[in-house]
């Protein structure tokens, strides 16, 4: 449950504040003053310049990861923590990219230390989270974690507002590589504003850090983020379900809905984030995880996944891994796909590749069976004729020369990749 906190005046400057700056003796003569003066408004420009940015370059392609959120709440401890690492290499999805792992809400104590330093829950990770990194990255995987922009996380716990320069310390002594920053509690905070301070800290930490904005699409990020974060969520939380709604979360198909068009605003460096993914959880049919899989990668989403992978079914194992779906997320040229067309039932989702290849998704969201009959020179984006690759089948069918049809289950899709030119 979200809830609006009370205002608490931004501190965030301190960093760049504290540092030590030398400038002209006092008493000297007024042009000397002068120059002294003028140093000192260089050198804070440099210094403040140098920290007004964010560590390019982490993400070229949409992070992949699990997030213990989705399946798990609060709910949270190292043991788990541990074990999902563990499961994840044995059950191939670290060999698959799966390379961040994201302790989401609940690793916190109730309060900061006598210090003003963030604690982990004594009971729940009594080693400390230096050590569960040290785990992590002992393993081959990146460690992230949560924590809010407001005064509280939204399960309570500290939020960060105020303390941003002094918690990016301590996420980089903890070797911190991922920062997932929520909106809980920010009163009347201007998001913007806000999350440029966190990005500040962390970029004067030191230490390079995947910074994901999870402001749930409240103040349009995509107009302002993309030298703020790596990747902004742009809608309300998913649910693990295909069309329910609730107060602040929706199924994937309403979160899909909300993405078209923000295609533009996506690249290299700096994603939309249609949130975690639900593939798995008990809520989606396995015709609806495999749909929900293949639009993000259509999206070029971040695939954060969101199930318990010690608990991994053989079909959504060969979802979640599947080589082919993840290249097309992965794709180098970085473009976030598009609805081509939205006709019920036959709605048409498309992605431009790198070497002028493309990804299509057509995908059934009506409540029965379709057959879709398809004149590929109705497909405007599709120039020259190109051999068809049946993604999920693993099939080639033929090219783009000839007309197709085929029948899609509701809730379902096919996916196709269409080569170059022939
Ligand atoms: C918000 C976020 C979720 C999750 C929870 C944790 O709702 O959008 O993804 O991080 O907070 O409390």
């Amino acid at each position: 449950m979200k809830s609006r906190g009370a205002l608490v005046p931004i501190s965030g400057l301190h960093g760049i504040g504290q540092r030590p700056v030398a400038f002209g003796t006092p008493g000297r003569a007024s042009h000397t003053a002068l120059k002294a003066g003028m140093g000192f408004f260089l050198l804070f420009f440099v210094c403040a310049s140098g920290y007004s940015q964010k560590f390019d370059g982490l993400a070229l392609t949409p992070p992949m990861g699990w997030n213990s959120w989705n399946t798990f709440g609060a709910n949270i401890s190292e043991g788990l923590i541990r074990e999902t690492a563990d499961a994840m290499i044995t059950n191939g999805m670290q060999e698959a990219g799966y390379r961040y792992i994201v302790i989401d809400d609940g690793w916190e104590a109730k309060e900061r230390d006598a210090q003003g330093n963030l604690v982990p829950d004594p009971a729940r990770f009594p080693s400390g989270m230096k050590a569960l990194g040290d785990y992590l990255h002992g393993k081959g995987f990146k460690f992230g974690i949560h924590n809010c922009a407001g005064t509280k996380t939204c399960a309570g716990l500290p939020g960060g507002r105020g303390h941003e320069f002094e918690d990016a310390r301590t996420y980089a002594s903890w070797a911190v590589d991922f920062l997932k920053y929520d909106w809980c509690n920010h009163g009347t905070a201007n998001g913007e504003e806000t999350y440029k301070t966190m990005r500040d800290a962390l970029y004067a930490a030191g230490r390079p850090v995947v910074f994901s904005l999870c402001e749930w699409g409240d103040t349009q990020p995509w107009l302002w983020a993309k030298e703020v974060g790596h990747l902004w969520r742009t809608t309300g939380d998913i649910m693990d379900c295909y069309d329910c709604q609730g107060v602040y979360a929706l199924g994937w198909k309403f979160i899909l809905q909300k993405q078209n068009g923000l295609e533009k605003y996506a690249g290299p460096d700096h994603w939309n984030d249609p949130d975690m993914l639900e593939v798995g959880n008990p809520g989606l049919s396995l015709a609806e995880s495999r749909a929900h899989f293949s639009l993000w990668c259509l999206l070029a989403a971040p695939l954060m996944a969101g199930n318990d992978p010690r608990a991994v079914s053989p079909e959504i194992r060969a979802i979640l891994t599947d080589r082919e779906l993840i290249a097309i997320d992965q794709d180098p040229l970085g473009k976030q796909g598009y609805a081509f067309m939205l006709h019920p039932g036959k709605q048409i989702w498309v992605k431009e590749l790198a070497n002028d290849e493309w990804a299509v998704c057509f995908f059934n969201d009506s409540d029965g069976a379709v057959k879709l009959r398809l004149d590929w020179s109705h497909l405007s984006f599709v120039k020259g004729t190109r051999r068809i690759r049946d993604v999920w089948e693993k099939t080639d069918l033929g090219t783009t020369g000839a007309n197709f049809e085929r029948a899609v289950p509701a809730h379902d899709v096919f996916v196709v990749r269409l080569g170059p030119s022939t």
